[in-house]
């Protein structure tokens, strides 16, 4: 009997866990389980969980007991690990776990209800084996009725020395322009307004794809991929994530300078802003390419936001070289800059090498570029003061139901005043008021059910 069960999922990780998660609450909706906004009251529990540094890895240990203790007194309850670190784990993780039912990797997300049919006639499972994602049928349960993840390739087949995702992810697998493009458009019926493209390093989209030449040349690039799903009417705005400066082309910069429904906004990773350890990391480029990149984006879009990764305390840095790093923030300008000191993971070559920097010296440079970016993110804000942005009201403001948020097209998020079930879904025009260094607040304006920005033509018959 499944009709009575009750589910929870928590979600742990970036983008495209969020984007998997919302795909098996669809498939266990569809089995005819119900959402359960509290775990305890839930009789299957799914952990979608992420294993990028150490500190996730064990915040998912410390969830996962409480609701394993749970067990030993509710037996019929059913644990589930999936994502990440059941990738990574597999097996051990049922030694170390006894009381789970299901260990699942990420390229298994799509056949949960298969996978759950077998626990529910008395197995324990575990799928992490390679396999070939399949095309998902059921409708996920998105969290947002405005904004939606659209995937796009999945997999990564870059060798970063630090980086896990590889070995959990598996290879690359692009999906075909045309199912991308339909989710899309079903998405525009159900009406969603803003998509955004996801894949680990979105640039190698297509390689994989039938059509592809011997010499890595393919017939759809990301860039085509753009043009093909740009036409998808009532989807307004798209958004992509994540780039590699490696591939980075001015070809696409000048794409989403002409194709007025992708926004403003990159999000481009740098890692380390000097050339030694960018080669350690095997990232592929200099800190010199990474600037031209974001030089050419500025010529094309001079008010386009820029947004990146960083790591400190890679294996063998020096002071010199974190200095490096530290200039590099200085002199873009990020508007965000998701931070982290580098922790070692299994399987990992840069985890091996004995070079390692203690945490202290890890934990302080990591202060150090925080404040920075804070210093530099407030000096990008100003740049909104009193002018007029578009925003798309995603809902209320949780914490003060009198206004609204939404999202800039660079990305900022934005507060004003005004009524969530009048608004949202709405493109809002705002005056904004005063600036934070990562939010806005603003005054409404005027709203309308369409971009103006990202419909020059009906602006131009109004
Ligand atoms: N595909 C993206 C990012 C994937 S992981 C890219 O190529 O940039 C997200 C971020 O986590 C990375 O950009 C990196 O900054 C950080 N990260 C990955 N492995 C890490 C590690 N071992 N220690 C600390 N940070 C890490
Ligand atoms: Fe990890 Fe590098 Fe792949 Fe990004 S490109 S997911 S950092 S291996
Ligand atoms: Fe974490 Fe896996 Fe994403 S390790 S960052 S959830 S790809």
């Amino acid at each position: 009997m499944t009709a009575s069960r009750r589910y929870h999922i928590t979600t742990f990780g970036c983008q495209m866990n969020k984007a998997d998660s919302e795909r098996m609450a669809g498939i266990l909706d569809a089995m005819g389980m119900e959402w359960a906004e509290d775990p305890n009251q839930a009789d299957v529990i799914l952990y979608n969980t992420c294993t990028i540094r150490d500190n996730a890895e064990q915040k998912v240990y410390s969830y996962l007991g409480r609701q394993a203790k749970r067990k030993q007194e509710e037996p019929a309850l059913t644990l589930i690990v999936a994502g990440c670190v059941a990738q990574q784990e597999g097996e051990s993780l049922l030694r170390r776990v006894p009381e789970l039912d299901l260990v699942m990797g990420p390229q298994h997300a799509n056949r949960l209800q298969d996978l759950l049919e077998q626990v529910f006639e008395g197995g324990q499972v575990v799928a992490t084996d390679a396999v070939d994602i399949l095309e998902d049928i059921t409708k996920p349960r998105r969290d947002s009725a405005i904004t939606a993840w659209v995937n796009v390739i999945y997999g990564c087949n870059e060798r970063c020395t630090y980086c896990v995702v590889p070995s959990v992810r598996g290879v690359e697998q692009s999906r075909t322009p045309e199912a991308i493009r339909a989710e899309m458009e079903d998405l525009s019926c159900q009406g969603f307004k803003e998509v955004t493209l996801l894949g680990q390093n979105i640039d190698a989209y297509g390689r994989d794809l039938p059509g592809a030449t011997a010499e890595g040349r393919h017939q759809h690039t990301f860039t085509d991929l753009l043009y093909f799903v740009h036409e998808v009417p009532g989807i307004d705005r798209i958004r992509f994530a994540t780039s590699h400066p490696r591939y980075f082309t001015e070809r696409l910069i000048r794409a989403c300078a002409e194709l007025p429904k992708v926004c403003e906004h990159f999000h481009i990773p740098f890692q380390s802003g000097d050339n030694d350890l960018l080669k350690a990391m095997a990232r592929g480029y200099t800190h010199e390419k990474y600037r031209r990149i974001i030089h050419t984006i500025r010529e094309y879009m001079p008010d386009a936001s820029i947004s990146a990764d960083a790591i400190v305390g890679f294996p063998g840095e020096t002071e010199q070289q974190f200095q490096n790093t530290l200039k590099l923030v200085e002199d873009i300008g990020f508007d965000l800059l998701n931070t982290a000191a580098y922790s070692p993971r299994p399987g990992t070559p840069a985890a091996l090498w004995d070079n390692q920097l203690d945490e202290t010296t890890k934990a302080d440079r990591l202060q150090q570029l925080n404040h920075l970016v804070s210093i530099k993110a407030a000096e990008r804000s100003q740049r909104y003061a009193g002018r007029i942005e578009e925003v798309l009201v995603e809902d209320a403001n949780p914490k003060d139901p009198t206004q609204v948020m939404g999202r800039t097209r660079g990305n900022r998020l934005t507060f004003f005043k005004g009524d969530s079930t009048e608004l949202k879904g709405r493109f809002a025009k705002v005056r904004i008021t005063e600036v934070r260094p990562f939010s806005l607040t603003g005054e409404l304006l005027s709203a309308a059910d369409q971009s103006e920005i990202s419909n020059p033509a009906v602006l131009a018959e109004v």
